[in-house]
């Protein structure tokens, strides 16, 4: 059940509820909604913290049951930690810890102030959309292929009122349609290669095109792509019975002269490595190996959703990586759509190898304002980056600072490595124009050197998001970056 969110106004000891959401910093310092709370219940927040049962580190919470003198029937204080080193991130964190902890309780709706807290550098509009988003993250449950429960006895929470003034409600509403691109990425990414291959992802392109205005969907199949000429993507897609699909999504939310913005992600719903088969342990991870794709239909979901006025393309190579007798091998000689021709030295540097044609048409097809792709492209950026920063690697300044800058702003960061042409020497092959591997250093940059070979005269940049598409273990889910960062970007282009 997705969360469902209200503006709320009303003073938190008055707000009639299942459960209001406040704020007390550790050493026990209140916020001003905690204030009220606790003056309305003659201290008892007050006479808890003095007792030690609440103690305002970040993230901890504490239920308050029918306090006197409030009219909702319970009070969760949330720990912020201490005041003075309070940021945005914390304030991120403890909004989600909150939803984490209001979800265990037997209730279906609730009312935080949280979002009435002061962050340093941020207005009250990122606070709505952060709280909100936050919220939506938390109470994510993935439930597509469990055998369905019955419907449990005890109230879901359903709906969320986060307070914030009037003129909040146009940030409320963008971080709505965000929190719905986010999770269409999730709920994509998440799902097994057995059911999500490159035909489903098609459909649920076209099923999110269907009937809508300015929207469009088109998919080009493996017959289609032979006649055009996409050698590189083919050979990658040669060793799977599921076969190959470009889906190309089209918004034409601006001017019919403008050119449009353009996203490419990678969609390989399986990446096994194909002949140059990967080790066992952690393979299930490469379910999420269409990552990058999953995120930028993410991102085209929120744009439509936002009604951004801006024209906007999505260009999404899905295939599955597999070995077979008919797999491409090491050694292969392949022709891409652009012409050039490219050396394979290992078959699961598969992605690029589906990009680079999809780049390429994304190109000429589109002559785009700027392409932007997104892809679990290397274990390298996991290496030099973690789980926290996307890379980022552009040969364009302004472009790359404006991703960095949205990237900020949605705390859905990412982090610049260099393209300088020093690397590309690495990807020299005698036989082909280009190698499809650099060797060992710099993986995540020779791979981008690689795409940059197929950008030419665009304006051009590269996310790498192996480390920050899903959450690594056993129970690990897509995260849906870098949904919040692409949208934002869109959004600070209007
Ligand atoms: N999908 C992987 C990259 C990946 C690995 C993402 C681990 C997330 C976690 C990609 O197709 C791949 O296999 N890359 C190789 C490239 C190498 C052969 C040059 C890698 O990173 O090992
Ligand atoms: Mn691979
Ligand atoms: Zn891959």
């Amino acid at each position: 059940m997705t969360l469902q969110f209200s503006l709320a106004s009303a003073a938190p000891e008055t707000v009639d509820t299942a459960c209001v959401v406040v704020g007390v910093y550790e050493g026990g310092a209140f916020t001003s909604a905690a204030a009220r709370v606790d003056g309305a219940a003659d201290g008892t927040i007050k006479r808890q913290v003095e007792s030690g049962d609440i103690s305002g580190n970040a993230g901890s919470s504490t239920v308050l049951f029918a306090p006197t003198g409030v009219k909702a029937r319970r009070v969760l204080v949330v720990g912020l930690g201490a005041q003075k080193s309070f940021d945005a991130a914390r304030y991120q964190k403890v909004s989600i810890e909150a939803v984490r902890a209001l979800g265990r309780l037997p209730i279906d709706r609730a009312v935080s102030y949280l979002s009435e807290t002061d962050v340093p550098g941020r207005n009250a509009a990122w606070r709505m959309r952060t709280a909100v988003l936050a919220a939506d993250h938390a109470s994510y449950r993935y439930t597509a292929t469990f055998k369905p429960r019955e419907k449990s006895a005890q109230p879901e929470l359903a709906t969320l009122g986060v307070a914030g003034e009037d003129n909040s409600q146009a940030a409320l509403a963008q971080a709505v349609a965000i929190a719905e691109g986010v999770r269409f990425a999730r709920a994509l990414a998440n799902l097994p290669p057995n059911i999500c291959n490159p035909a489903y992802i098609a459909d649920q392109a076209r099923a999110f095109a269907e009937g809508k205005d300015k929207v469009s969907c088109h998919v080009l199949d493996h017959v289609e792509m032979e006649k055009l000429g996409f050698g590189s993507l083919l050979a990658v897609a040669r060793g799977s019975v599921n076969k190959p699909k470009l889906v190309v999504l089209e918004y034409k939310g601006g001017n019919d002269g403008d050119k449009p913005y353009a996203f490419v992600g990678k969609g390989v719903t399986f990446d096994s490595g194909g002949i140059s088969l990967k080790p066992g342990a952690g393979m299930e991870e490469m379910k999420f190996d269409m990552g990058g794709a999953a995120a930028v239909l993410g991102a085209f979901v929120a744009a439509v959703k936002l009604g951004l006025k801006l024209n906007l393309v999505c260009v999404v190579p899905s295939v599955e990586n597999m070995p077979d007798g008919d797999s491409y091998r090491p050694s292969d000689v392949l022709t891409s759509l652009s012409g050039l021709t490219i050396e394979v030295l290992n078959t699961d540097a598969e992605g690029r190898l589906i990009l680079c044609d999809a780049l390429t048409y994304t190109a000429q097809t589109f002559q785009p304002h700027t392409i932007i792709d997104a892809a679990t492209l290397t274990g390298a950026c996991v290496i030099a980056l973690g789980k926290h920063a996307s890379g980022l690697m552009s040969k364009h300044d302004d472009l790359a600072a404006e991703l960095l800058a949205a990237g900020e702003e949605t705390l859905d960061r990412a982090w610049r490595l260099p393209l300088w042409d020093d690397y590309q020497a690495q990807l020299d092959s005698g036989f082909a124009d280009v190698a499809n591997i650099g060797g060992k250093s710099a993986g995540a940059i020779t791979a981008a050197c690689f795409l940059s070979r197929f950008t030419d005269g665009q304006r051009w940049a590269h996310l790498d998001i192996a480390g920050t598409a899903w959450d690594e273990g056993r129970k690990g889910l897509a995260t849906g970056r870098p949904v919040a960062l692409l949208a934002q970007w869109l959004i600070d282009r209007c």
